[in-house]
């Protein structure tokens, strides 16, 4: 199969073929993310809450974000795999933001990163692009920052914020992104963003008009329960068939039913 490259994203921006990207934290799930066709597969810091079951992204580690994307590049025949650099392993400068981003690519075999923010981590961007290594950007609603915001509410409604993400989203641009997840915005300011870029645009709760999608696997699967922003459509209901078949066996083996004779030596 062919591998999906930074290249190939580009390619998809100009044929106008949208992006479809999802979060891995493991090997077998990102096995199956990969055959169903995701072209790229996000080892988000979002493990901090589905794999880990903190309330935010903070706690996570860059060793534990190493681990995860590991265990994900093992799984992957095609597509691109991203990771995350969590809170605290590049907000200190743009050397500890490279060594941070080169721990990522020697330790795992993933193919770029992430980083959340504007202005304010620009020349982290230059310098880890600098070194080879490929760097998408994350504005909007970005929640490592989320003491700084108070809420998870939608970002960027009034002006002000409006036009600082426009000029956010041309400074990480120039700095060679290759491409900016936009999280929880409104859908025309993400359409027009998209259009003021030569790079794709990936939304999570920011419209139709962007060059790509991207949601929490766990999310569409249907897995976690007590998440329910509009943005995510379920496209299972996975809760339910685990507790369902895990019930079915709960039972089976209180009755003396698991194992029969077949299943035994
Ligand atoms: O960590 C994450 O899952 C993310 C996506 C939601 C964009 O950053
Ligand atoms: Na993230």
């Amino acid at each position: 199969v062919r591998r999906v490259t930074t290249q190939t994203l580009q390619e998809m921006r100009a044929e106008g073929t949208p992006v479809a990207m999802l979060t891995a934290y493991d090997y077998t799930s990102a096995r199956l993310l990969d055959a169903a066709g995701v072209d790229v597969l996000l080892v988000g810091d979002s493990a901090s809450n589905v794999m880990a079951g903190h309330e935010t992204t903070l706690p996570i580690t860059l060793d534990h974000m190493i681990y995860h994307a590991q265990c994900v590049v093992r799984g992957v025949q095609r597509a691109l795999v991203v990771v995350d650099l969590p809170f605290g392993s590049y907000q200190g400068s743009s050397r500890e933001a490279l060594r941070s981003a080169i721990r990522v690519m020697k330790e795992t075999g993933a193919h770029a990163v992430k980083l959340e923010g504007g202005a304010a981590v620009v020349g982290s961007v230059r310098r880890i692009i600098d070194a080879g290594i490929p760097v998408m950007g994350h504005l909007g609603l970005t929640p490592q920052s989320i003491y700084k915001f108070g809420t998870y509410k939608v970002r960027a409604r009034d002006e002000d914020e409006a036009v600082t993400l426009r000029e956010d989203v041309l400074k990480l641009e120039r700095a060679g992104v290759f491409g900016v997840v936009l999280e929880k915005i409104p859908a025309a300011l993400a359409a027009e963003l998209t259009q003021s870029l030569t790079v794709p645009t990936i939304g999570i709760g920011a419209g139709a008009g962007c060059s790509g999608q991207v949601l929490v696997t766990h999310d569409l699967l249907g897995l976690t329960q007590d998440f329910n922003p509009r943005f995510v459509r379920h496209y299972a209901d996975l809760a339910e068939t685990v507790t369902g078949a895990v019930g079915r066996y709960v039972t089976d083996v209180r009755a003396g039913a698991f194992p029969s004779a077949d299943e035994s030596y």
